[in-house]
């Protein structure tokens, strides 16, 4: 049985997560969202929050769980069994961040393997950053997220949704 993560900060969770999470649940056996406990970061979300979001967004898929995880990646997937990190590639300055997580996750733990999706083309200019950088100045973020979080996110600075 092929155990993947999928981890992350989802800070928040945008719609270019949410396709690689539907995507990557129909290629492995189980899916662990692993959101991180990134204390030191300034996250918009807390931890609880972020976790609970997801969950929301993906309740229907049977293969799938979300967990918190702090410390190393490598160490986290010994404690659950996994063997698969799922991310997403969204253009050629993602690449060399991320080949040189992949391939020192890899020195750590050989058993360890990285698996890249693409993005799907409407996601590829997307981040979190992004996302909270609209939003801090009330811009439209309605495109970037699930609708349920856009008031969620928006309240976080002190904004409400403008109505047309
Ligand atoms: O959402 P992000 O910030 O792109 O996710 C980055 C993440 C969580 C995948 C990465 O920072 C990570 O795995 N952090 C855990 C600590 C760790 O294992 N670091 C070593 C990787 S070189």
């Amino acid at each position: 049985m092929k155990r993947a993560i999928y981890p992350g900060s989802f800070d928040p969770l945008t719609l270019g997560h949410m396709d690689i999470i539907v995507r990557s649940a129909r290629i492995v056996d189980e899916l662990v969202v692993g959101v991180l406990n990134n204390s030191a970061k300034n996250s918009l979300f807390s931890l609880e929050e972020r976790v609970s979001m997801i969950k929301e967004m993906t309740a229907d898929i049977p293969n799938l769980s979300v967990a918190s995880f702090d410390g190393l990646l490598v160490d986290y997937m010994k404690e659950i069994n996994a063997t698969i990190i799922v991310r997403g590639l969204r253009a050629v300055t993602d690449f060399e961040y991320e080949l040189q997580i992949a391939q020192t996750n890899h020195v750590e733990n050989p058993d360890v393997e990285t698996i890249f999706l693409t993005t799907s083309l409407q996601y590829s200019y997307l981040s979190s950053t992004i996302v909270k950088e609209f939003a801090s100045y009330g811009g439209d973020i309605s495109k970037f997220v699930p609708e349920r979080f856009i008031d969620r996110i928006y309240q976080k600075y002190g904004h409400s949704r403008k109505t047309v």
